[in-house]
Order: C-alpha cells, then structure tokens, then sequence
C-alpha cells in the first residue's frame, strides 16, 4: 500500500519505461527468428518477463541486462516442446500471442496465467485459430485459459473479427506465419500496428490497408521461409506517459518534459483527446526510431473541459481511458465515453473498478454498458483506493491521489509492476 497526498509545482524531464506491447513482440519475433537479436530500452515489468520466461521454456536462449536484451533466435521452427506449462502470469498480450505461435508448432503445450488472466476471454482467439485448423481448447471448456494445445496443419483464412483487437489481429497472424496459404484479418477500426510494423522488418511479407469508408482496417500475411534477427530499440511508453501527461495537465504550476515516447497513431489518440479537452501538451522533436515515430512530450498545467469520446479512437486510447476518467471528473462540463465496453474485459472490468474508485473519491460518475459519463468539475477527496491488482488503476488513481484533497491509499500498489516498476520512482524525479 501507499499513501499519497496533494501536491504543487511537478518539474522536469523524464523518461518512460520502453513500450510493453512492442517489449513482448520483440522477445517473440526474435524468439523465432534466425540469429540475434538485440532489443534495446525493453520494459522490464512482470508481464514483459512473463513472455521472457514462456520462450525460455520453448528452448531459447536470452540474456536480460536491465533494458537490454539480447536473443539467440532458432528460427521459425526452432522452438522445442516445453516441459512444464508457459505460465504468462496476468499478461493477456503474452497469452494470445504465444497461443497463434504455438497453434503453429509440432508439439502440444499448455498456456495459462494468474487468476484474473484465466478468466479473461479466449474466444476471440480460439474461434479463429480454430477456422484455420488449429487443435486448441479451453481445459475448463469455459473459454477462458488455460488453453491446451495441439500439432495440426494451419490452413489460411480470411477472418472478419468482431472487435478491433490488436491482440486478436496478432494471434491470427502469427498463426498464418505457419498457415498454407495467406491469411487476413479485417477489424472494425485499426488497432494497434507494432506486429506488422515489426514482423515486417524481421523479414515478414504483410500487407495493410484501410477501408476509410467503412472504417474496417485488414491486416494479411503470407507463410513465411524464415524471420531474421533485428536490432530494436523499443520507444517509451505512451500508456506509461499518461499518467505523467495527466499529472502535468491537473496538477497546479506544473511543467513536466517526457522524453522519446512513441507516438505511433494507433496508440496516440490520448494527445488528441487530452489537447481536445484544452491540455497545453506540444509534442517537440517529433522522429523515426526502430521503425515506429517517437516525440518529446512538453506538458503544462491547463484548465480542462469535458468531450465526447467514441468510435475509431478508442482502440487508440483504450488503455488511457481510466486516466482520462479522472481528468474529465476535475473538467469543467461532462465527458461520455462510449464503444468502449472492451474495458469490461481487461485485468478488471475497468468500468466498474474506474466507477467505484471514482465515487469513492466523491465524483459523479455512472457506468453504462459500453463507457462512463462523467460529471465535471467535481473535487476529488482522499480514499481508500481498491485497485484489485489492475496496474493501469493503481497508477491513475495514484494522480488522483496528487489533486484530491486529504490522504489517499492505493492497495497493493506494487501491481504497477506489471507495466511500469520504477512508476513511484519517476515521481521522485519531479518533485
Ligand atoms: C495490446 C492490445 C490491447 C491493449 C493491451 C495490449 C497488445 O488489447 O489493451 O494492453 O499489445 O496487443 P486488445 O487487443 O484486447 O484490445
């Protein structure tokens, strides 16, 4: 647990922990990739090292000194049986990838995680390996992990994904890597791009494009001979970022600098929304690193007001929704957040503990089925905060905590460590 209380005047330059969903493909790509690759500014949190640990098990050898990482890759059928389950802990990027490397392989493995992963859908990524032929099945036969599976012919399809996923369009993908023929995925509304950003440069033959007129993005990928080794150097994270964009925007007299954060569209969508709602934010610097763009993010303290929030930019901004909840509660006018019901199936349902820690520091906020609508201009007061081991809740209501009035408690807040360890520490840096 910590305590936290209000505070003024956050100044300085800092830099984010490497981007986690671009830390888990590099350690998967290079994992069945030919030769080595080195990965530079990797994200050391548990769910990163979760996927560290799954290709050791498959027989890949990998050496970690602190944020770089280097891999001695078997190519793309060089992985071996594992001999014990690849547990991926609390990481569902982890599980749904490995599920459409594994659905690939000559041997049968076991995929499962801790108790909120295991209860997390799995659906979405059984339906469609299982429509290219793969052998995998929920052992509980609840849809959930853990998953079993088995050798089988891949065979490539054109799959229409109900949900614009990244982790879905991924899995698929990296199934079709092994697949016979070419395999797509269509999504509503472009998710995030690292894998075919990144499998291209290992080597992959991926193609995009975007049906502007009827907002649906399609991903495909040929079978691939072989992936070779890259060097990377993994952007800061934005997700991590926000949290210090929010506390620069709310917090008074502040001016905070974060340096080489990516900016990649399909993840930046909290710049727009915190600059529509009259954040002074100015992204400085703005460059090409490792195949994704990056830019310093100049931060201000601003008056902010409430908006509307739905549509394609919510897969740009899905993890940034419970900071922007607490942001539009200290706006002046309301915020709705709608086609956002993803959130009920992250490491909590996110509508509800977002809500419940929300009211508990005395805002107006009501759940719907798919979004918040948020009363503005509200004060917030110190709580207990229950965070329920969601990292991604620990951290926003630990800004909370920095304009609340009195003393907050977040519970359990070493869950940060899921995504960003040195989260407490970054503080420090701006005080
Ligand atoms: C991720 C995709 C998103 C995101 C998650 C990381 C990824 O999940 O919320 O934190 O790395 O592909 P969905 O694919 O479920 O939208």
């Amino acid at each position: 647990m910590i305590e936290l209380g209000s505070i003024t005047g956050l100044k300085g330059k800092i830099t984010i922990p490497g981007d986690k969903s671009i830390s888990h493909r590099a350690i998967m790509f290079g994992a069945i990739s030919q030769g080595t690759t080195k990965i530079r500014h990797f994200l050391s949190g548990a769910d990163c090292l979760a996927t560290i640990a799954c290709f050791k098990r498959l027989g890949i050898e990998i050496e970690q000194n602190k944020e770089d990482v280097t891999i001695y890759g078997k190519g793309l059928h060089g992985l071996q049986a594992p001999t014990d389950i690849l547990d991926v802990g609390n990481s569902g990027t982890t599980a749904r990838l490995l599920a459409g490397i594994m659905a690939g392989q000559p041997f049968e493995s076991k995929i499962s995680g801790d108790e909120s992963l295991n209860q997390r859908p799995m659906n979405r990524i059984i339906a469609p390996l299982e429509k290219m032929n793969a052998n995998i099945s929920s052992i509980l036969r609840n849809d959930c992990a853990p998953l079993y599976i088995a050798p089988s012919q891949l065979k490539g399809i054109s799959y229409l994904s109900p949900i614009a996923s990244a982790q879905v369009k991924s899995c698929v993908l990296l199934a079709g890597l092994f697949a016979e023929e070419k395999t797509s995925v269509t999504e509503p509304f472009l998710s995030r791009n690292h894998t075919e950003l990144m499998l291209t440069e290992f080597g992959a033959d991926i193609q995009t494009s975007v049906d502007t007129n009827n907002n649906m993005a399609t991903a495909s990928i040929q079978p691939c001979p072989q992936l070779y080794g890259q060097e990377i150097t993994i952007p800061g994270d934005i997700s991590s970022a926000t949290y210090f964009i929010a506390a620069g925007l709310l917090v008074p007299d502040s001016e905070i600098m974060i340096q080489n954060v990516g900016i990649n569209p399909t993840r930046s969508g909290i710049i727009k929304v915190c600059q529509d709602m009259g954040g002074d934010i100015t992204l400085i610097n703005t460059r090409q690193a490792g195949g994704e763009p990056i830019a310093d993010i100049l931060v201000r303290t601003s008056p902010l007001k409430g908006i509307t929030i739905e549509g394609e930019i919510i897969p740009t901004l899905i993890d940034e929704i419970p900071m922007i909840a607490v942001m539009a509660a200290l706006a002046e006018g309301d915020t709705i957040i709608k086609h956002a019901e993803e959130l009920r199936v992250k490491e909590t349902d996110r509508i509800e503990t977002i809500t419940d820690n929300l009211k508990a520091m005395g805002a107006d906020v009501t759940a719907t089925k798919d979004g918040l609508i948020i009363k503005g201009g509200q004060t917030l007061k110190g709580a207990m905060i229950h965070p329920l081991l969601d990292h991604r809740i620990a951290m926003t209501f630990s800004i909370a905590a920095l304009v609340a009035e009195g003393t907050t408690k977040i519970l359990d807040s070493q869950c940060v460590d899921v995504s960003y360890p040195s989260f407490y520490d970054t503080f420090e840096e701006l005080l």
